[in-house]
């Protein structure tokens, strides 16, 4: 599988057709064409066909795409078919309301533990998890096979504590301060901005008030 060749717009656009073909198959409708696709997932039945060429013959002419196969592949090419260990720092709002939510672990990506750097918080229990101190995180993340960091922490010492889970073996970062983390060429920061998302809005509907 030529993972690698397929540019990074493709990839961002993965995550929604994985969504609607597993809502396909909830309904139990196994095949679809590019064109119903494109009614109900919004990009244009030629964009449809041109991403899902970038992975095999799915589709097939007077047929549609095996909603089925191509949701497996997708699966595959998005790395869920396999399981991570995640870790959350900042036990505050942010960090507790993304803990509670279950789906992730669903998905596969288990929080093994949460850190904070507040006396008051540390000890405390939110759903399984006792919150531990933020001190212990390199011991913890070795000892726990740890491969990805939930950052929900105040942007002032962000960078500080993604040097340190970085050195202790931490390859991916799911960023939510709103800061550029800094880091080696090996590790994958993805940056999450719901206020970006709130000014796009904010622009979308401003001339319809
Ligand atoms: P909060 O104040 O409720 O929680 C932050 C927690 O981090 C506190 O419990 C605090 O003790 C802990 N903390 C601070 N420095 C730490 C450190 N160096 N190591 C370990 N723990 C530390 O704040 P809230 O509302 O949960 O926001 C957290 C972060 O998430 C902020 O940076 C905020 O800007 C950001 N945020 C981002 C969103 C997004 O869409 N990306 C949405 C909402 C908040």
């Amino acid at each position: 599988m030529g993972n690698k060749n397929i540019s990074m717009a493709v990839i961002r656009r993965l995550p929604k057709y994985y969504r609607y073909l597993g809502d396909l198959l909830e309904r139990d409708i196994q095949r679809i064409s590019s064109k119903e696709l494109s009614d109900i997932i919004g990009f244009t039945a030629s964009q449809i066909r041109q991403d899902l060429n970038n992975f095999g013959g799915f589709g097939q002419q007077g047929y549609g795409y095996n909603v089925d196969a191509l949701h497996n592949e997708i699966e595959k090419i998005l790395g869920l078919d396999k399981k991570y260990n995640a870790i959350l720092i900042g036990a505050g709002n942010l960090g507790q309301a993304i803990t509670n939510y279950t789906g992730f672990k669903a998905a596969g990506f288990e929080i093994k533990g949460l850190f904070d750097a507040n006396p008051r918080m540390i000890g405390l229990k939110l759903r399984d998890f006792e919150i531990m101190d933020s001190d212990n995180l390199e011991e913890f993340i070795e000892e726990n096979d740890i491969e990805i960091a939930i950052i929900c922490i105040p942007k002032n010492g962000a960078q500080e504590v993604t040097d340190r889970i970085v050195k202790a073996g931490v390859t991916g970062i799911w960023n939510f301060a709103p800061v550029d983390l800094e880091v080696p060429s090996h590790v994958i920061v993805e940056n999450v901005n719901l206020t970006e998302s709130l000014f796009t809005l904010s622009y979308l509907i401003k001339d319809n008030r």
